[in-house]
């Protein structure tokens, strides 16, 4: 069983997850409305890997007999400036999400449970990951500036992702 406090700790990251799916959903509308189709392509799946984070952690939840309690989602901002702006921040979003994740994962630490900790690790890893993929792509951007063709390429680049 699990503790009420860890329960709680991860109700909120359900939660939190939930926000940044609604969060990356929100801007891929903004990249589409601006006809950055492949930028949205991309916002749309990280947008459902999200929801996927969210359901990963109410299976775990739910496994180890503690009480799923969802929150109201916060909304997005409905204002992201230009495509550049949008990926900044995109990073600076998942950079806030590995830090709530390090924090859990201490948390679990402190309460020596062990299984939470476990389960854990695999967002620790996930995280990693997602710092990477959106760091190199503001990189990617930086380089080529939002005016111009290359801006374009790495828009049609980016809408391949998820299709082999
Ligand atoms: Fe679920 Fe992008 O962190």
């Amino acid at each position: 069983m699990i503790s009420r406090t860890m329960q709680d700790a991860l109700n909120a990251q359900i939660n939190l997850e939930q926000a940044s799916a609604q969060l990356y959903l929100a801007m891929s509308a903004h990249c589409e409305g601006r006809s950055f189709r492949g930028f949205a392509h991309w916002l749309r799946v990280q947008a459902s890997e999200e929801t996927a984070h969210a359901l990963k952690l109410v299976d775990f939840l739910l496994d180890r007999g503690g009480k799923l309690e969802l929150q109201a989602i916060m909304a997005p901002p409905t204002e992201f400036g230009g495509v550049i702006q949008v990926f900044e921040q995109t990073l600076e979003h998942e950079k806030k999400i590995t830090a709530r994740i390090s924090a859990l994962f201490e948390l679990a630490r402190s309460e020596k449970d062990h299984a939470s900790e476990i389960a854990l690790q695999w967002y620790v890893t996930e995280q990693v990951e997602e710092e990477s993929n959106v760091g190199q792509i503001v990189d990617q951007m930086h380089a080529v500036g939002d005016q111009g063709g290359a801006i374009w390429y790495l828009d049609s680049r980016m809408g391949k992702r998820g299709k082999g």
